[in-house]
């Protein structure tokens, strides 16, 4: 996939405007797992650090538990080489960040790595800002494979949205997978499409107060969470000594059930085997990776006594439980109805003890102790399927129902007032506040949502909101910014196939006062009562190249995607892949042949028919260009590289340290080109790709030119012509300075002032 994302993105020239990389980038398709050496060594850290975490994790049964991530945060860069490179402690990370990351690689874990969107980090390191696709591309040469993002050292009038884009662009530039991680310590709603994970709180201590906490001020946006991208409470403190063994269990299960990564944050080579089995219980952390990417939320109780559900699987029948019990000795009852499960029988599992309790009927009552959490799973009944007819969600039971104030009102605005909008009123609707999520079974029967969605009018002109719709967590509808007062939207959206429904509102971004948020006249059209497979994916296309590249239109209530193909454009097709994403890259091909595709949309409830075929021409395979290196002549950068077998043109791009890539040129016959058209000063980083005339390869690993820079001083007539490729130049009359600088130097420059003897040279920042 980096590979043809990368080709792709100089195809578009991309320009940050917005977002919408890190949840196509296929990657933390569960929440991201590893360790972060931050919580328990701050800046205390260096490279034998590091490899005994990598050490630990892989010998100690975490590795084999799910984590994957070593991930070094604040402290290891000290500064910024006069290419502009960033540069690791030379002191504590001798043999530098690659080899770091080679020697993870071989542990079977990933290196992750931190910077921040500032010009410096939150412990007064060079930061990224200005530095976004270099510092990429940097890491992707390392072998970086996860980036936190902090949010420190803010030029004034900075902008973190911009900032935050500006790296995910220069990530999926770079042409390696990197997880982006954003750490701008409290939500906001451009960061759900942004990062792979975003922080959503302040940072975490070592004290269940704190705990607790984060995982409250993490579970409004809820329904934001899902495969790819994740709301991040903070990282573990478990084993660092602060709480109790049963606080560090009950943080492990606020994190499991919130669907939080899971990053460890304690000394891995020292800790007791409680730590150990709280971070490896196997059963906890199926519950925080199940595969649907659904996160819990608080259902009832108190900040002292919380009882949190979250929906495992696709069935509906299926809920991780929390009971949290910060004070003293407490019964703790669960009422089915209350966690989106039907009266009834259920079997209930304890996940701590992994004894099954057995069967209960309507409810589940225990004793929780003082201090102590339990995690639960229950099997029971799931909500019934919408009847065949017009059905008000009103008259549905919900999966989870959560709205920020109170409870989601039934047929009444959050005000307990008639819905209404734009003084029309509703009599049937939800009237909920922002943050709210609502979850429906829709179970493949439905064929339209419909529904008017906008700011009660109670709230006047206050309040602001946004709405989203999700089909089976694809977004499917987004208001965009909504106002009090502003006409309201109607919305009639096409959920064929599609089983599971959740209705999310987000704050506008000012506090979540008169946030009424209705979703008036809220209703399901179903036609059958069989389920019906999701909707044919369209758009598919072909790009003729090795690999063939396959996109198409992702389709709602369609879980996966069957790739199929022919040698004929009529088929038969044979299936030869399924993919999650509406991508594909086939590379099982004989150059010269012509291909044919067609995709299927594969739901819990069926399988689509084909899609339209596409075709496409597998070209001979190109690998990128090797060993490409740029050294300054005169002004000029020239770029050498290895000549690429079955290459017959190839194409140059440039970046700077803080633009992307764009191509310089193309159809370049040679292994080398000229460019002569820089701005002084500047430092550009140069990659190539090959091409045959059928397709292009990826492309090289980038270069740049060093600036241990040449000064050309020669003589003409009367006067002295000087010529550097950038920097200031500066002067003085004797070798050993002191230099100052010439200011009306610009290049070239010249001399014509008579004097007796002067010496030239450049200094580069
Ligand atoms: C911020 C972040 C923390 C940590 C420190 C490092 O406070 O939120 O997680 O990365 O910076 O300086």
């Amino acid at each position: 996939m980096s590979i043809l994302r990368f080709t792709a993105l100089f195809a578009a020239a991309l320009v940050p405007l917005d977002c919408a990389w890190a949840v196509t980038n296929g990657l933390a398709l569960t929440p991201p797992m590893g360790w972060n050496s931050w919580n328990h060594f701050q800046c205390n850290i260096s490279e034998t650090v590091i490899k005994s975490m990598a050490d630990a994790m892989a010998t100690n049964g975490m590795r084999a538990a799910g984590y994957q991530f070593i991930n070094i945060d604040d402290c290891w860069q000290t500064s910024r080489d006069s290419n502009g490179v960033i540069v690791a402690d030379p002191q504590k990370f001798p043999s530098g960040i690659k080899a770091l990351a080679d020697y993870v690689h071989s542990k079977g874990l990933k290196l992750g790595i931190y910077s921040d969107h500032g010009t410096g980090t939150c412990q007064g390191r060079p930061g990224s800002y200005g530095y976004e696709y270099l510092d990429a591309l940097t890491y992707a040469a390392w072998g970086v494979d996860y980036l936190k993002y902090d949010n420190c050292g803010l030029p004034p009038g900075d902008s973190t949205n911009v900032d935050d884009f500006k790296m995910a662009a220069a990530l999926a530039q770079s042409g390696r997978p990197i997880v982006y991680s954003l750490c701008d310590w409290s939500f906001s709603p451009w960061m759900a499409d942004c990062g792979n994970l975003w922080r959503t709180t302040a940072d975490i201590t070592d004290s269940f107060s704190s705990a607790e906490a984060n995982a409250s001020a993490n579970s409004p946006m809820a329904f934001l969470a899902g495969p790819g991208h994740w709301n991040d409470p903070d990282m573990l403190e478990i084993g660092n000594g602060g709480m109790t063994t049963a606080q560090y269990q009950s943080q492990f299960t606020l994190w499991c059930i919130s669907a939080a990564p899971l990053i460890a944050g304690n000394n891995l080579t020292n800790m007791s085997p409680q730590t150990l089995a709280i971070l490896t219980n196997s059963e906890a952390i199926a519950v925080d990776q199940d595969s649907a990417g659904e996160q819990g939320v608080q259902v009832a109780g108190n900040l002292i006594r919380q009882t949190w559900a979250r929906p495992l699987g696709t069935g509906f029948t299926a809920k991780a439980l929390a009971l949290v019990n910060a004070g003293g000795n407490s019964s703790f009852t669960v009422n089915w109805t209350n966690i989106g499960l039907q009266p009834g029988p259920a079997t209930v599992r304890d996940l701590w003890t992994h004894a099954n309790l057995g069967t209960f009927t309507n409810t589940f009552t225990t004793n929780v102790a003082a201090g102590t959490t339990v995690m639960l799973t229950v099997v029971g009944t799931a909500p019934n399927p919408p009847p065949v007819g017009t059905v008000y969600l009103t008259d549905l039971q919900a999966a989870y129902a959560y709205t920020g104030s109170g409870a989601v009102a039934l047929n009444k605005s959050a005000g307990g007032n008639a819905l209404t909008l734009n003084g029309v009123p509703y009599a049937r609707g939800l009237g909920v506040n922002a943050y709210s999520g609502v979850e429906y079974r829709l179970a493949g029967l439905a064929s339209r949502f419909q529904a008017q969605v906008g700011v009660d009018d109670e709230a006047g002109a206050a309040g602001s909101v946004d709405f989203q719709v999700f089909a089976d967590g694809l977004k499917i509808f987004d208001s965009g910014l909504m106002l009090g007062g502003a006409p309201h939207q109607s919305i009639d959206l096409d959920v064929t196939g599609v089983n599971r429904l959740t209705l999310g509102v987000n704050d506008g971004g000012d506090g979540n006062a008169s946030d009424h948020a209705d979703w008036a006249d809220a209703k399901l059209i179903v036609n059958s009562a069989t389920p019906s497979a999701p909707l044919i994916p369209g758009d598919l296309s072909a790009a003729q190249g090795n690999p063939i590249v396959l996109t198409w239109s992702a389709v709602p209530g369609a879980a996966a995607y069957n790739v199929k193909r022919s040698d004929s454009a009529t088929g038969p097709f044979a299936t030869i892949s399924t993919a999650i994403l509406p991508a594909y890259a086939d590379t099982d091909l004989l150059a010269g042949a012509a291909y044919y595709y067609s995709v299927s949309s594969v739901g819990k409830l069926g399988e689509s028919s084909n899609s339209t075929a596409a075709g496409a021409l597998a070209c001979a395979a190109l690998t990128p260009p090797t060993a490409l290196t740029a050294s300054f002549s005169g002004t000029n950068v020239v770029l050498n590289w290895i000549p690429v077998p079955g290459a017959t043109s190839y194409t140059v791009a440039r970046a700077t340290s803080s633009t992307p890539y764009a191509t310089l040129a193309s159809g370049i016959a040679a292994a080398a080109f000229t460019d002569s058209n820089r701005t002084p000063g500047a430092i550009y980083d140069y990659a190539v790709a090959a091409n045959n005339g059928c397709s292009q390869s990826a492309f090289s690993t980038y270069a740049f030119a060093s600036t241990n820079v040449t000064l050309g001083v020669w003589r003409a007539g009367g006067s002295v012509i000087l010529n550097w490729p950038l920097g200031t130049l500066q002067a003085s009359t004797n070798a050993a300075g002191p230099y100052t600088n010439i200011l009306d130097a610009t290049l070239p420059y010249t001399n014509t002032a008579a004097m007796p003897q002067q010496f030239y040279r450049v200094r580069v920042k």
